[in-house]
C-alpha cells in the first residue's frame, strides 16, 4: 500500500506472527557508499529501498557511478575505485536524509571537483557545521547557509590532510563523514570518540579492507589503499522493528518472531533499557553476516515498569527514543530520559514533538531540556496528532493509536516512506483485532 498523509487507527488486541522488517537504514547507505568507491562488482541483498536510501543511491549515480540491479533484484555497482567519481552536473538532493548527505559530504570532500548538496525542509534546518568544521580542518573548501551552519553546501574538495579531531558530540554521522574523507588523505586520521555512537562505517571500512584501527575511545585511518567490492547483506532494521517489539509488549494477546534483525552491541540500548523494564524479549539464532551481528527477538506481552533512561546509554538508542516515550506511558511509575539533547536536531525536534502529542493521549508529560519526563501507567485515549513529516514520531504515534481506547487520527505520515514503505502493510498482515 502507497503510504498516506494522513493515517486512521483504533485500538487493537495484538499483534500474532512471524515477520522481517526491512534491511537497515545505516546499513545501506554505507553499502552503497563504500561499493561506490571500492574496486569491482559490489553486491547489496536486502538494500532498504526507502526514500533515504534510494536518494543516496542516486547521489552516487549522479556522480557517475554506475547502478544496476540483477534479477532478484539486488543492488550491483560497478566500483571503479576511490578516484571514480566525476563532477555532477546539478545539484545533488539528499531528500530527507542527514545520514545521506553528512556521508557525501565526507566523500565529496575528498574530490577536486564542485559538489552541492541540498536536502528537503526538514533537513535545510539541521545542524551542518559540525562535519563543515572538521572537514574545513581536513583542507576542504566547504560553506553552508547562515554562516556554515546548513545546507546546501558547497564543496570544492581534494588534497586532504590527516587530522586529530575530538568529536564534541556522539554522532554517527559526523565521525563517518571524517572517516570517509580519511581516506583521501596521506597519514593517519585520528578520531576520539569520548562517548560511543554506532560502528557501522568502522565495521563496513575493515570488511572493505581499509587501513583502518579501532581503539578505546579512538578510531584511525589512514588514506591512499583502494578498497575492495563485497557483496553485503544487509540486516534488518532495529530501529525498524522497535515499533513492532513495543506494540507486542504493550497488547495484551501478543507474541511475535521478528527475524534476521541486526543487534549490534552499539544499536540494541533499546532492548537492554526495555529488559530493564520488565519486558519479554528474547534473542535466538544468532549469527554474523559482513561482520555485523544478527538475530530473530521474540517478544510477547509484558507488564512494564518505569525506567531511567541516562545520557551514555542514548547513542545506542537515539532513533529509539520516540517509540520508547509510548512504551514509559504504560510502565507503572515514571520514566525519566536525560541527556538526550540530539533528539532535538533531528527531521524534527523529538522532544517537543512527543511531548505535544502524547500530551493529546491524555499522558502527563514534561518536557526538559534534554529529554522528558513520562508519568506512566494511565490509559491511553484516541486523539488527532500530528506526524511534524517525522518518520519515526508519524510510525510512533501509530503505534500509540493502536494501544489506546477509540480511534486515533495522524496527519503528515507521508514521510514514513523515508525509512520504511511497508510499515503499514506489515502492521495489517499480523495484527488481530
Ligand atoms: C545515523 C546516526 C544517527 C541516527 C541516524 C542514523 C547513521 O545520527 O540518528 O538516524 O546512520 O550514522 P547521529 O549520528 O547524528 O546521532
Amino acid at each position: 500500500m502507497e503510504v498516506p498523509s494522513r493515517i486512521g487507527v483504533s485500538q487493537i488486541k495484538g499483534i500474532k506472527g512471524e515477520i522481517t522488517v526491512s534491511g537497515d537504514k545505516s546499513i545501506s547507505h554505507r553499502a552503497v557508499i563504500l561499493n561506490s568507491i571500492a574496486r569491482g562488482k559490489g553486491i547489496i541483498k536486502n538494500f532498504l529501498e526507502s526514500d533515504d536510501c534510494l536518494n543516496t543511491l542516486d547521489s552516487m549515480r549522479q556522480s557517475g557511478v554506475e547502478i544496476s540491479r540483477d534479477n532478484q533484484n539486488n543492488i550491483v555497482i560497478n566500483g571503479k575505485g576511490l578516484y571514480s567519481l566525476k563532477e555532477a552536473e546539478d545539484i545533488i538532493d539528499m531528500g530527507n536524509s542527514g545520514t545521506g548527505l553528512r556521508l557525501m559530504a565526507g566523500i565529496l570532500s575528498g574530490h577536486d571537483f564542485l559538489s552541492i548538496l541540498t536536502g528537503d525542509g526538514s533537513l535545510r534546518k539541521r545542524p551542518m557545521d559540525r562535519i563543515v568544521k572538521p572537514l574545513k580542518k581536513m583542507g576542504a573548501d566547504i560553506s553552508g547557509r547562515k554562516g556554515d551552519q546548513f545546507a546546501p553546501l558547497v564543496i570544492k574538495g581534494g588534497n586532504l590532510n590527516a587530522v586529530e579531531y575530538e568529536l564534541p558530540m556522539p554522532s554517527a554521522q559526523v565521525k563517518s563523514a571524517i572517516l570517509l574523507a580519511g581516506l583521501y588523505t596521506e597519514g593517519t586520521t585520528r578520531i576520539l570518540e569520548p562517548v560511543r555512537s554506532r560502528n557501522h562505517s568502522e565495521l563496513m571500512l575493515k570488511w572493505f579492507g581499509a587501513d583502518i584501527k579501532l581503539g578505546e575511545g579512538e578510531i584511525g585511518i589512514t588514506g591512499g589503499r583502494e578498497i575492495e567490492a563485497q557483496e553485503i547483506f544487509v540486516p534488518g532494521d532495529i530501529s525498524a522493528a522497535a515499533f513492532f517489539i513495543v506494540l507486542a509488549l504493550l497488547t495484551k494477546s501478543s507474541e511475535i518472531l521478528i527475524k534476521n534483525v541486526g543487534i549490534n552491541l552499539t544499536r540494541c540500548g533499546i532492548l537492554t533499557i526495555l529488559n530493564r523494564m520488565g519486558a519479554k524479549i528474547e534473542i535466538l539464532n544468532k549469527s554474523k553476516v559482513c561482520g555485523e551481528e544478527m538475530g530473530d527477538l521474540y517478544v510477547r506481552s509484558s507488564e512494564l515498569k518505569a525506567t531511567t533512561i541516562f545520557e551514555e546509554e542514548v547513542p545506542f538508542t537515539i532513533d529509539e527514543l520516540p517509540i520508547l516515550a509510548v512504551a514509559a506511558c504504560f510502565a507503572q511509575g515514571e520514566t525519566k530520559i536525560l541527556g538526550a539533547r540530539e533528539l532535538r536536531y533531528k527531521e524534527s525536534d523529538r522532544i517537543k514533538t512527543m511531548v505535544t502529542e502524547l500530551r493529546k493521549f491524555g499522558i502527563t508529560v514534561e518536557e526538559i531540556e534534554d529529554g522528558m519526563i513520562i508519568e506512566g501507567g494511565s490509559n491511553l485515549s484516541g486523539a488527532h496528532c500530528i506526524g511534524y513529516g517525522d518518520h519515526r514520531v508519524a510510525m510512533s504515534l501509530v503505534i500509540a493509536g493502536m494501544t489506546a481506547a477509540g480511534n486515533t487520527t495522524i496527519d503528515d505520515t507521508y514521510c514514513i516512506r523515508t525509512s520504511f514503505p511497508n510499515f503499514l502493510d506489515l502492521l495489517d498482515s499480523i495484527k488481530c483485532n
